[in-house]
């Protein structure tokens, strides 16, 4: 066999997408974390421990993932099983105090402690936080100190003012130019939150050290908040807005932004985040046990024809594991 002379050979490896070298899981699964009910919302499900709003699920299968929830309120080896599992976590928006006993918090301080661990140990596994999951993204980051300072973004639909160096990540390295445009220059961010995180507490507790800053913008009070996080050594990231709403949110008169080009913005986060997934190959130790966790077992209600501001929510009756003490 006649050896490839040398500038045939430059020429056939500048022609190859180095990409596609890497090996990919194309059916990853991500583990969605309920919370607790509102009170409002215990008293009409008062026999439910737990919800997950759909929008996240379907955010998660619409970038070609599948979702399995996680449920709040169970012990340790419950978590360390799923982790062991599962592709990567998402930590949804929502409504709980951080300080509620076996709750969502609480399940999250598990799963990111594992988590740190896995990918310490060589285990890509990345985690995105949307809202409240951005926020304790954060809090946790700064081991459970409640660093979080109150602000007024509600049903405030905004650009994204990128950082300086928001390209130098991740998240922005590779960001088509319709996208940027369409984030920096359009309404295409949907806001409904009543905590910020703050460039002064960044530097107070030292989070600088653990994030990357990529985009901030200014609440309805003119107080400026961090709109976007990634972790300068593991695959986390975190948004203060909520992406999924765009695309999957439609109760009237909540100035959510459902322009074309803004479901292609909103579908970049999740396509990136389920990007980042397929680096993960952990799996179920049998296509019965991954069939017996995933979402499909349950079913969502129909709860915006009934005064909420989700289409639709998954409740659950799982039992909630008092682990105190
Ligand atoms: C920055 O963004 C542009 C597109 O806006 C992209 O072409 C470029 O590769 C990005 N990355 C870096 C590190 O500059
Ligand atoms: C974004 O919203 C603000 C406030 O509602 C409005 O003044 C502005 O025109 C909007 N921008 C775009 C590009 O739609
Ligand atoms: C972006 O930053 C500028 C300068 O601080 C500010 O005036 C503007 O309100 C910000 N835009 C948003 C959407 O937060
Ligand atoms: C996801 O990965 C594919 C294949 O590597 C790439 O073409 C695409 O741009 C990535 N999408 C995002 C949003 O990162
Ligand atoms: C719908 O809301 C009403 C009023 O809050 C409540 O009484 C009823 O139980 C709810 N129905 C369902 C199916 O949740």
């Amino acid at each position: 066999m006649k050896l490839l002379s040398i500038p045939l050979l430059l020429i056939l490896i500048s022609n190859f997408d180095a990409s596609s070298l890497i090996k990919l899981n194309n059916r990853p699964i991500i583990g969605i974390l309920s919370q607790e009910l509102t009170t409002k919302r215990l008293l009409q499900y008062p026999d439910k421990t737990s919800y997950i709003a759909a929008s996240y699920i379907k955010y998660v299968e619409g970038a070609g993932g599948r979702a399995v929830p996680i449920f709040i309120g169970k012990n340790e080896e419950y978590y360390e099983n799923i982790l062991k599992n599962i592709n990567g976590v998402l930590l949804p928006g929502g409504a709980v105090y951080f300080t509620n006993r076996n709750g969502y918090a609480e399940a999250g301080a598990i799963i990111y402690k594992k988590i740190i661990e896995m990918n310490k140990n060589g285990i890509y596994m990345p985690i995105w936080g949307t809202c409240l999951g951005f926020e304790l993204l954060a809090y946790m980051s700064a081991n459970n100190i409640e660093i979080r300072t109150a602000c007024t973004s509600q049903a405030q639909s905004i650009p994204l003012n990128f950082t300086r160096t928001y390209n130098n990540s991740k998240l922005f390295g590779n960001i088509p130019k319709n996208i940027r445009y369409t984030l920096e220059t359009k309404n295409a961010t949907a806001n409904f939150h009543k905590w910020c995180i703050t460039e002064s507490t960044m530097e107070k507790f030292k989070l600088n050290k653990i994030w990357k800053v990529l985009s901030k913008n200014i609440d309805q009070n003119g107080l400026e908040f961090i709109s976007i996080i990634e972790h300068k050594k593991y695959p986390f990231y975190g948004v203060q807005f909520h992406p999924e709403k765009n695309i999957y949110e439609f109760v009237r008169n909540r100035n959510i932004n459902h322009d074309p080009d803004v479901i292609l913005a909103s579908q970049y986060f999740a396509n990136f985040f389920i990007n980042e997934s397929r680096k993960n190959f952990n799996s179920f130790s049998s296509e019965l046990e991954e069939q017996n966790y995933l979402i499909y077992n349950y079913r969502p209600e129909y709860t915006a024809k009934n005064n909420s501001a989700f289409e639709q929510i998954y409740f659950f009756d799982e039992e909630i594991i008092d682990n105190s003490n």
